[in-house]
């Protein structure tokens, strides 16, 4: 998979992808991650990315020229499975959008910022529009890092035990049961017995009732 992510800020997505899982993941090649600084693509002389909004009100616009032109770019390059806008005004990621965004070949995140992007990139470029909560964060590059790396730990060979993506928390619609390791005896607060009886069956039955217990008491909704 490849994921070209456009920013005005791409400091802020270094760390995210030099890390743990996502730095193995592209050093293994099942992923690529280009961060596209949208500055050279400012109007001159200084470079301008943002403008006033027509008709007035506060806050600056990302302008039209500069995203057009990268995106176009890039486009000549590439052909886009999906272009993607981060934006709290966008669908709710879901473990479900996910799972699809991980079997895309190539990506496009667009990450906003200000008071927003000019309405006709919406219009004419971006194929889907995803937040990742109901909340407003200063930019779209921590939610384009939440989603790629929600995404990215999905693709086959990512995770050295492929069954843990499939165990997570929403695969199946339930939350995760609770786990337990050494020592089986801390300061008197045990293990549940089942966990040491080396009776899988049993075990797994006692971790899907455990996983519906919590998913009743804390995220009824799901079920
Ligand atoms: N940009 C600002 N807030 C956001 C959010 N909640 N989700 C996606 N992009 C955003």
């Amino acid at each position: 998979m490849h994921i070209d992510i456009i920013t005005i800020h791409p400091p802020l997505l270094e760390s995210p992808f030099s890390h743990s899982i996502l730095k193995r993941a592209a050093t293994k090649n099942l992923v690529s991650v280009n961060v596209i600084d949208l500055r050279p693509y400012g109007i001159e002389p200084h470079r301008k990315t943002d403008d006033y909004a027509f008709g007035g009100g506060a806050g600056m616009i990302m302008m039209i020229e500069p995203i057009a032109n990268c995106i176009n770019e890039l486009k000549e390059k590439r052909s886009y499975d999906e272009i993607i806008f981060m934006t709290p005004d966008g669908e709710t990621l879901t473990q479900k959008t996910c799972n699809h965004l991980s079997t895309l070949k190539n990506i496009m995140v667009l990450c906003g910022h200000y008071k927003g992007i000019d309405e006709r990139l919406r219009e004419h470029f971006i194929t889907k529009e995803i937040s990742i909560g109901d909340y407003v964060l200063s930019g779209g590059e921590l939610p384009a890092a939440v989603m790629c790396d929600a995404i990215i730990r999905l693709i086959p060979g990512v995770l050295n035990d492929e069954t843990s993506a499939l165990s997570d928390s929403f695969q199946d619609n339930l939350l995760s049961p609770p786990v337990y390791t050494r020592p089986a005896d801390y300061n008197g607060w045990k293990v549940p017995d089942i966990l040491l009886s080396g009776h899988q069956k049993k075990i797994d039955e006692w971790r899907h009732e455990q996983a519906l217990e919590r998913t009743k008491i804390r995220r009824p909704d799901l079920l």
